[in-house]
């Protein structure tokens, strides 16, 4: 593990992974995320929390935290306030994907472990559970797997 493969990596992690690794390995110490702590100087830039993590510093019990973990921290120090489910939905409308998706009418709702919106021109819903994107047409019963959140989150653009 080096920082040049670090830095090859997709530039966008999973906010809600990242949530959760920042409460079990960072939080201990620095505290909850808010400005001017250390940890803000590596919002979207998982190689400075590699670099802090080296033999002679506090930091050194983390070595066992991979690339993509990492990853998932910077995104989640970025923007702290987001989640998956929202940028996911909020690129996919911008893309256009799936073909002719239009702009959702609602916020994000919640329904039976999923997070979804509709979408009134397609006439489909998207959701998200368990780390698996769905597509239901209207008058479908059987929601479609189209991938993996994980999938999605590695062809975002860095900074979303
Ligand atoms: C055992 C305590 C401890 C834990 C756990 C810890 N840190 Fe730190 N961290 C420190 C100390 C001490 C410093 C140096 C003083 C400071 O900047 O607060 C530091 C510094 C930093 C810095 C600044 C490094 C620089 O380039 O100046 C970053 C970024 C950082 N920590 C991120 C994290 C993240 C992310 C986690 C969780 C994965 C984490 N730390 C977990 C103790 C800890």
């Amino acid at each position: 593990m080096n920082l040049a493969s670090l830095a090859a990596l997709a530039a966008t992690g999973s906010v809600d992974n990242g949530r959760q690794l920042y409460q079990s390995a960072c939080l201990q110490c620095h505290g909850a995320l808010r400005p001017n702590i250390s940890p803000m100087l590596a919002a979207d830039n998982p190689a400075r929390i590699r670099e802090a993590i080296n033999p002679l510093s506090l930091m050194s019990t983390l070595s066992y935290l991979s690339n993509e973990d990492l990853l998932d921290i910077a995104s989640y120090i970025a923007r702290p306030g987001s989640n998956d489910t929202d940028r996911l939905f909020d690129w996919a409308e911008q893309q256009g994907f799936p073909d002719a998706l239009g702009k959702s009418a609602n916020a994000t709702q919640e329904y039976g472990g999923y997070r979804y919106r509709y979408y009134p021109s397609a006439r489909l819903f998207l959701g998200t559970r368990n780390g698996e994107v769905v597509m239901l047409g209207e008058g479908s019963t059987v929601p479609a797997l189209l991938g993996t959140m994980r999938q999605y989150l590695r062809q975002m653009p860095p900074g979303r």
